[in-house]
């Protein structure tokens, strides 16, 4: 029985992605990577629904938050980092470890992060450079609503930085429409590729930003990536072959049509949802602001998130994951993004729902206590 790979990243790889990958090395100086590089980032603008620029980097998602920083701000500036989970805890951190002024907007995990607290925060924090927001928090299944904090941040005049690692390419996304600076994004979620490219795009405050920063920098500098991207290169060799693997994804988003695929993720999460619930389980996303990239449910009163995901994986072949920090074996969390569609869903689904029955048979079948007999 082959693997139902359901984490939320990495994901499944699609045909052409895997043939895309056992392409021939061509001279990266040369005219065909030129115009393949310039066509790839071309696509890349119009999936970020962006003017703005497109950069890569061999480099796997964190190595955003740090591109993001030493691009945009200075030793010292004072940032807001939103957190309501682990990932926006590594935000905040390498924030700090870079020498920022982190203010924190902590909002409990599993809940989002809502505009009126970022408004608040900001009216707190006045001399706040710059918003680090996560719009799809992976460790809990929440997606934080990016386009009401977006219109929030440009109202008080800071920069807008986003982690959309396991957003970018499935969940709705207006980079210029609404008012993002930066975004970045990793190979091995939505866009169906092996880990290693890191993605990130900057629009013209973010270039501004960028004129004024004092970090050194070197390997992540965006004005030399943009220098070189404008003649269809990359400063250093470009890792070529998850270059290809990305143009090839970037070409199926294109021909399934990006609406489509965003309205395929938001029908996949409607019914992962409801299959956990049907099963009897708790979903830890607060209602209205569930991910349709990742769910994240409870497993059944009394059972560790090991043994339920043991169960899965052993019977029927799902592989899917345990929750983060301290949530580690308390949650499961199942991806449905990328190259993913109902068949594959239907089948998770059945091995939660079944997996769920027989720990609720087993717990009933448990002999009582000595008290009750
Ligand atoms: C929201 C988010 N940010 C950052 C990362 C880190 O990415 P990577 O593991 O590719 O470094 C992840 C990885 O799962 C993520 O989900």
């Amino acid at each position: 029985m082959p693997v139902n790979f359901r984490l939320p990243g990495p994901t499944p790889l699609p045909p052409q992605v895997k043939e895309a990958l056992g392409r021939d090395m061509i001279p990266h100086r040369g005219p065909e990577f030129r115009a393949f590089y310039e066509q790839t980032l071309r696509l890349a603008r119009e999936l970020h629904r962006t003017d703005g620029d497109v950069l890569t980097w061999a480099a796997t998602g964190s190595a955003g938050w740090e591109v993001a920083i030493v691009n945009l701000l200075s030793p010292g500036d004072a940032v807001l980092a939103a957190v309501n989970g682990d990932f926006g805890e590594r935000f905040a951190r390498v924030a700090g470890r870079l020498g920022l002024d982190v203010r924190r907007l902590d909002v409990p995990w599993g809940m989002p992060v809502l505009p009126d607290q970022v408004r608040a925060a900001l009216t707190d924090h006045p001399d706040v450079k710059a918003v680090l927001l996560v719009h799809n928090e992976t460790s809990t299944g929440v997606t934080n609503p990016l386009q009401h904090i977006g219109a929030v941040v440009r109202d008080h005049g800071a920069l807008l930085v986003v982690d959309a690692v396991s957003a970018a390419g499935a969940l709705p996304l207006e980079m210029d429409d609404w008012g993002i600076d930066f975004v970045f994004s990793g190979s091995q979620k939505a866009w169906m590729c092996p880990p290693g490219l890191l993605i990130a795009a900057i629009g013209p405050r973010g270039w501004d930003a960028y004129a004024r920063s004092e970090y050194p920098r070197f390997f992540w500098d965006i004005g030399e990536g943009k220098k070189m991207a404008e003649q269809g290169m990359t400063p250093t060799t470009p890792p070529l072959s998850a270059l290809y693997a990305y143009r090839a994804a970037l070409e199926m988003i294109v021909a399934e049509g990006l609406q489509n695929v965003w309205g395929r993720h938001r029908r996949l999460g409607g019914l992962t949802r409801e299959g956990v619930r049907a099963a009897g389980l708790a979903g830890f996303a607060h209602e209205g602001y569930e991910s349709d990239t990742v769910t994240a449910f409870r497993p059944p009163e009394g059972v560790s998130a090991r043994e339920m995901l043991h169960r899965m994986r052993d019977q029927f072949c799902v592989e899917a994951q345990g929750g983060q920090a301290h949530l580690a074996d308390h949650l499961v969390r199942i991806g449905h993004m990328g190259w993913v569609h109902e068949p594959e869903m239907q089948e998770a689904i059945a091995a939660v729902s079944a997996v769920a029955a027989q720990l609720a048979d087993e717990a009933n079948a448990a002999p009582r206590s000595t008290d009750e007999v």
